[in-house]
């Protein structure tokens, strides 16, 4: 077992941010809803906790509470936001509306020598209501804000610390050094998670699972299946039978890439089943965004279940599950949110199947995933591929899909990534206000025919929308500055290299009121 570390999650839109940076750190750590039964969470034999932000005041009736095993383990705690309020209220403190909300930057000074804070002053990001008025016996003032005289706070005999801002985000810039110095040097947590030792613990965890067994994984193209497959490739050879189904729906090489990079570079036994004719005979007509993603759920789960019967019905089933799947499913409010678009996983589980799963992905975050994915000797370009919705290119062909259309936009989604690679923005980059590159850029082909002029020649042809944003959690995302030379650069291409294709817009709508993509 590597070292971890248990942080507890209060309701903090920011909880899963906290758990990336402790990673970050190569320490190993586990995000569980703050009631969950101590046993599981003692079970993770953790160095120390931490507790994160939320929503709540800690007068509010049935505001949740410090569990009473924390304080009683001897171990460090490190409370952030309503985590420190609620450290506070329970040791003896006093926790008070603050007069003004305090949301946005703020500069702490260090003010007394402590093993957490960097000395000076620091940057940082706060958002409260509730505000610390006095400390807990034991406990003194580490850093003052103009706003916050009691910003963070210590007992450095009982490794008890507390924050009032949010080290996690990136407004805060010294916030992975105070995070570290909580992780490393005060609950002295060995920095061993690494892709090495993720992939030595899964593969033995593998091996322990199946047994002889055989085993089947379904991938698709992506980045998660093809990660899985590689591993459990890895830890069990030829006993994996991968199905690869080519839906025609990926983007320009990409079905090609895969089975490359799976068959003859792994070695990976993979069945790859040339489905392209029976998704067009099935999304003929289909213009509806919602019935396209049933078309194509259904028919990838008819195939796979027939591909399953030819290979005698396995019992295991590799899945691409990831950590942050895990963690939003257990979130209480889930089953209450509208559903704006299935995002069913194409290539995913047939409901009815009995399989028992075999999950390799399930604890580790994206970036995590990428770098094992690395490790196992997948390629760059398809581990560090930018995220792809389930049911492809066919959400991006609006209107109807046919294999004329598809070809279009593949075309044009190609000229658009390779633009934007050679000018060094197809990765983001968080900078200390502002976010550079994109997290997802690719074209949409519209139903629409517009009129154009191409030599002196009168032309009536499809649009190409061009869709890229800057996001890190995909929830909300703000359209990507582009410039406007590389954009001239690349509508030009677009309209001389796609034939059919004689005008392309840019979407300059953020997420909300948009989506990201357009079906
Ligand atoms: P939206 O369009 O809802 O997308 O802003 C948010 C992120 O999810 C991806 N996406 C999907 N992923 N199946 C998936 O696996 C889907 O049906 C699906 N639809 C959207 C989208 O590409 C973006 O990254």
């Amino acid at each position: 077992m590597p070292d971890a570390i248990a942080i507890l999650d209060f309701g903090s839109q920011y909880a899963q941010l906290i758990a990336r940076r402790v990673r970050e750190l190569q320490v190993y750590c586990e995000l569980f809803p703050w009631d969950t039964p101590s046993e599981r969470v003692l079970a993770l034999d953790p160095k120390g906790f931490i507790l994160s932000g939320g929503p709540a005041s800690v007068y509010t009736p049935d505001s949740p509470f410090i569990p009473v095993y924390i304080l009683g383990s001897n171990l460090p705690v490190l409370g952030i936001c309503y985590g420190m309020q609620a450290l506070t209220h329970t040791l003896g403190g006093k926790v008070a509306p603050s007069a003004r909300r305090e949301y946005g930057p703020a500069q702490v000074r260090s003010v007394a020598p402590n093993p957490l804070l960097p000395e000076g002053e620091l940057a940082v990001w706060m958002s409260h209501g509730d505000r610390i008025e006095s400390c807990p016996t034991g406990f003194t003032v580490l850093a003052s804000s103009q706003n916050s005289p009691i910003a963070a706070i210590g007992d450095l005999e009982r490794r008890y610390f507390g924050l009032q801002f949010h080290p996690e985000v990136h407004h805060t810039p010294q916030g992975g050094e105070i995070l570290r110095r909580f992780v490393v040097d005060i609950c002295q947590a060995r920095q061993d998670w690494t892709a090495e030792s993720i992939i030595a613990q899964s593969l033995q965890r593998i091996c322990q699972q199946v047994g002889p067994e055989p085993v089947l994984s379904a991938v698709s193209g992506g980045v998660d299946s093809s990660v899985a497959t590689a591993m459990v490739q890895r830890a069990v050879g030829e006993q994996l039978v991968a199905v690869f189904i080519d839906t025609g729906l990926l983007r320009l090489g990409e079905a090609a890439q895969v089975q490359v990079a799976l068959q003859d570079a792994l070695g990976a036994e993979l069945v790859v089943v040339d489905a392209v004719d029976q998704f067009m005979q099935a999304l003929k007509g289909v213009t509806d965004p919602e019935q396209k993603r049933r078309v194509i759920g259904e028919r990838f789960i008819r195939i796979f279940e027939q591909q399953a019967r030819q290979l005698g019905q396995p019992r295991y089933l590799v899945q691409g599950t990831i950590y942050p799947d895990v963690v939003e499913s257990s979130a209480p409010d889930r089953s209450k949110a509208q559903r704006i678009k299935s995002h069913h996983n194409v290539g995913g589980l047939p409901p009815d199947m009995q399989f028992e799963l075999v999950e390799p992905l399930r604890y580790l975050f994206k970036d995590e995933v990428r770098r094992v994915g690395e490790a196992l000797g997948l390629p760059h370009e398809l581990v560090w591929r930018q995220p792809f919705p389930g049911p492809g290119l066919a959400v991006r062909c609006l209107g109807e899909v046919t294999p004329a259309r598809l070809d279009k936009l593949r075309l044009a989604d190609a000229i658009l990534t390779s633009e934007l690679h050679s000018a060094g923005l197809l990765h983001m980059q968080v900078g200390e206000d502002e976010l550079y590159g994109t997290a997802q850029a690719f074209a949409v082909l519209l139903p629409v025919r517009s009129v154009g002029v191409m030599g002196d020649q009168r032309t009536y042809q499809e649009a190409v929308a061009l869709r890229a944003v800057t996001t890190q959690d995909f929830m909300t995302a703000d359209w990507a500055r582009l410039p406007h030379e590389l954009l001239a650069k690349i509508a030009n291409r677009i309209v001389n290299e796609v034939p059919g294709v004689n005008r392309v817009v840019y979407d300059i709508t953020s997420k909300p009121p948009a989506t990201i993509e357009w079906e």
